[in-house]
């Protein structure tokens, strides 16, 4: 989508209006300059400034931010860091396949570019020839590769923080179908797609087309949470969230030192952990998904832009 017509944009402009903040905007509104009172302040894609920019790259590099959150003992998804071939100067010249090897003699994994985002480039690794075909696809176009064991995933929340208070929770809910104990995947699929059910899925490959589901089986259309991959958001209430969770997210934020973030919690049979840390607050998807969800991004784009004219 062109930024121009993103629901983020139209929220800066009409907030930047509301609160009489002169707004330039740069870069086909990828960039913006907000002045007010002789202050300005500056919002570079989803960063607004309230975060110190070594925080923003260290939450942003998923190696780093798990290394960081296992020194606090905050329970985590442990991302090791795998640097591409054309690094070994600054890695020691060790070179990486055999603890790769290793480590996936242990179980599934999972690989990714260690500075991705929107679920691009990241894979679930079962074989060494999955291995080679990630890392060969990852270090294309990264020079790192973090690689996580896989975990049985039960839900995934997404939350924003904004100084040390939970503004936002939703479940990512994956695309998935619901058996009926005699059509195929593909029928199924076919019948979601024309009825406008699904938008956004991977296509199963030929095997998986053909397998029945049992009646009311869960059938998932993706193994991954990403909003847009096809995930929707399912609001929660904030004061009805466990308070484990609750508990882990603002120690995060604290541990990391992040102002204004949204941070992913995976809940897994051991419990509650951490999946990542975005230091830039995307809700696009979330926004664009109903008026009462437009108004609480805004509200929350609000107080983070205020807070930007603080001090
Ligand atoms: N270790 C893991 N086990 C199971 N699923 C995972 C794991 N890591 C990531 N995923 C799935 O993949 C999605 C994308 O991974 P994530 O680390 O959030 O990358 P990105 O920053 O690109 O969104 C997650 O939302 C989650 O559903
Ligand atoms: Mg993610």
């Amino acid at each position: 989508m062109e930024n121009s017509k993103s629901s983020y944009v139209k929220i800066i402009n009409e907030i930047c209006a509301e609160e009489g903040i002169k707004l330039s905007s740069y870069s086909y509104d990828w960039a913006f300059c907000l002045r007010k009172d002789q202050k300005r302040a500056f919002i570079l894609g989803y960063q607004f400034g309230l975060n110190p920019s070594s925080v923003q790259q260290v939450c942003n590099d998923k190696n780093i931010a798990s290394e960081v959150l296992k020194e606090e003992d905050i329970p985590s998804v442990y991302h090791a860091c795998f640097m591409a071939p054309s690094m070994l100067q600054y890695t020691g010249g060790k070179g990486s396949w055999k603890a790769l090897l290793a480590e996936l003699e242990k179980g599934t994994l999972v690989c990714k570019d260690n500075y991705g985002t929107g679920g691009n480039l990241v894979f679930k690794v079962r074989t060494q020839a999955e291995l080679e075909q990630a890392a060969s696809d990852i270090y294309k176009s990264s020079e790192a590769m973090a690689v996580c064991r896989y975990e049985d995933i039960q839900s995934e929340y997404r939350l924003v923080v904004l100084d040390g208070e939970i503004r936002l929770a939703f479940s990512k809910i994956r695309p998935s179908l619901t058996g009926d104990g005699v059509s195929t995947v593909g029928k199924l699929l076919a019948e979601a797609i024309a009825k406008g059910q699904i938008h956004s899925f991977l296509v199963p490959n030929e095997a998986e087309l053909s397998k029945v589901p049992a009646k009311d089986e869960t059938y998932l259309l993706n193994w991954k949470h990403n909003l847009g991959q096809g995930a929707s958001a399912l609001t929660l209430s904030i004061p009805d969230l466990e308070e484990e969770l609750v508990s882990l997210v603002k120690k995060t934020a604290k541990a990391l030192g992040i102002r204004f973030a949204s941070i992913d919690m995976i809940k897994t049979k051991a419990g509650w952990k951490v999946l990542e840390v975005n230091a830039g607050v995307m809700m696009e998807h979330f926004a664009s998904s109903g008026e009462n969800q437009y108004i609480t991004a805004k509200a929350i784009y609000r107080d983070a832009i205020l807070k930007m004219f603080e001090g």
